[in-house]
């Protein structure tokens, strides 16, 4: 049998911990805390400020060199041979969803340091430098544009676009970017743009596949497209009582229009398209004042960029004609093509988890990642692990231990790998 991992490749994979992952894994999923279970850890606030400088502390007490760019992005850099090679990145994000999680996001983040953990436990040097980065604002519950950090680090984005975004708080997002880096004056600043020779991330499947087939691992083939839109439908507040049901501006009958057409665009019986309205902002939001304005955001996703951007040429004309005689302006929001990943990776992510024991599979990934973005400066490679009934986005998601630690190991091995072990 042909193995595809050098004998130190598998060294480090042997010495990831997988005790000390779940007690960072435990420990980080204190801040932010919610009282009935999972976390609000959301990007920029008080709670992801508190986890940054423990990750910080926890690095440096591993003797890895933390860093951090004007984007907030979180890095930790474990040396390599030639210091100026490229880095081999293993990261994600530590912010959640407003009732998010433990997982999503943390798993990658913390299974990064374990890997530069490893390597140090069993005195293994790569050619080139590891960093781990924790990534600002992937999940976009709080500032609607998602990735936020990536997609600059990438160059998809600019930084000063994103700085006047207002938080579902009512926060700026230039204001809680300054927050965030001035809680930590002394970190040494990294440059916004850097090349890299390949991104890894690993993650929590989110959906059901792997638990269902009983394997510890995906090897990621892509990442579905994704579209975000805000729509916002003017009407005209009146009072409730007293104003005739002809001829009222209603916001939220027409917002209640416009959803059940888009039902119906969206409507697959193969049951591939995503499509989802997950928030609903009413205004004045009075039981007895007719509804003034409406905000409502669609989320929409697909494997295949020819439907993705068919259907999203009917969506304007579709929303206009359905609130009418109400008005409807549309903001884009998140655009992401689908991306296949690079099968030298892929055989990579499947190669180490063949060697290490682990029952893995191919699989596609339904929700976005930081990855879609870190595609645009390097090979990217993304490993799931099972999630419990496929539950995401809940505070009930739930890994197993013995999953984290699969994970991790295949994560390890792969990047030493990549960096040269
Ligand atoms: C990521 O959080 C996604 O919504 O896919
Ligand atoms: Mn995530
Ligand atoms: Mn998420």
């Amino acid at each position: 049998m042909t193995r595809s991992l050098s004998a130190a490749a598998l060294k480090a994979a042997e010495a990831v911990d997988g005790e000390r992952l779940w007690k960072d894994l435990m420990h980080l999923s204190r801040f932010g805390a919610r009282l009935h279970g999972g976390v609000d850890r959301q990007a920029l606030s008080d709670a992801d400020i508190a986890a940054r400088i423990w990750l910080i502390g926890e690095a440096e007490r591993r003797g890895f060199k933390a860093s951090v760019d004007d984007a907030a992005n979180l890095w930790i850099r474990r040396r390599g041979r030639d210091a100026d090679a490229a880095p081999v990145i293993a990261g994600s994000h530590m912010d959640s969803q407003p009732a998010g999680g433990r997982f999503d996001g943390a798993l990658g983040v913390l299974a990064g340091l374990e890997a530069l953990t490893a390597l140090d436990d069993a005195g293994i040097a790569t050619d080139r430098p590891i960093d781990v980065v924790a990534w600002t604002n992937e999940e976009g519950g709080r500032f609607d544009r998602s990735c936020t950090g990536s997609s600059v680090w990438s160059g998809a984005m600019q930084l000063e676009d994103y700085l006047g975004d207002i938080g579902a708080d009512g926060v700026r997002f230039g204001d809680a970017l300054k927050l965030t880096l001035d809680a930590t004056p002394d970190l040494p600043r990294r440059p916004r743009r850097f090349d890299a020779q390949s991104y890894l991330e690993l993650h929590i499947e989110q959906g059901p596949v792997l638990e269902r087939e009983g394997l510890d691992i995906a090897a990621v083939t892509g990442i579905q497209g994704v579209r975000w839109m805000n729509v916002e439908i003017t009407g005209k507040g009146s009072h409730a009582g007293t104003t005739p049901m002809t001829g009222r501006l209603d916001a939220l009958q027409a917002a209640h229009r416009a959803i059940a057409a888009l039902n119906e665009l969206m409507a697959d019986p193969q049951d591939v398209v995503r499509f989802t309205v997950g928030r609903f902002n009413v205004a004045p939001n009075s039981p007895n004042t007719i509804p003034e304005r409406v905000l409502f955001t669609i989320d929409f996703r697909h494997p295949n960029k020819a439907l993705l951007d068919e259907k999203m040429g009917r969506i304007a004309a579709l929303i206009e004609a359905a609130v009418a005689p109400c008005q409807a302006s549309l903001q884009p929001t998140l655009f992401m093509d689908p991306k296949p990943f690079p099968e030298s990776l892929i055989a990579t992510i499947e190669g180490a988890a063949k060697d290490l024991g682990h029952p893995a599979r191919r699989l596609a990934s339904g929700a976005f990642h930081d990855a879609l973005y870190a595609a645009r400066v390097c090979p990217v490679g993304m490993i799931f692990v099972p999630c419990r009934a496929g539950l995401s986005h809940h505070p009930d998601e739930w890994t197993e231990p013995r999953h984290c630690r699969a994970g991790a190991r295949v994560l390890t091995a792969s990047a030493a790998m990549l960096a040269g072990a």
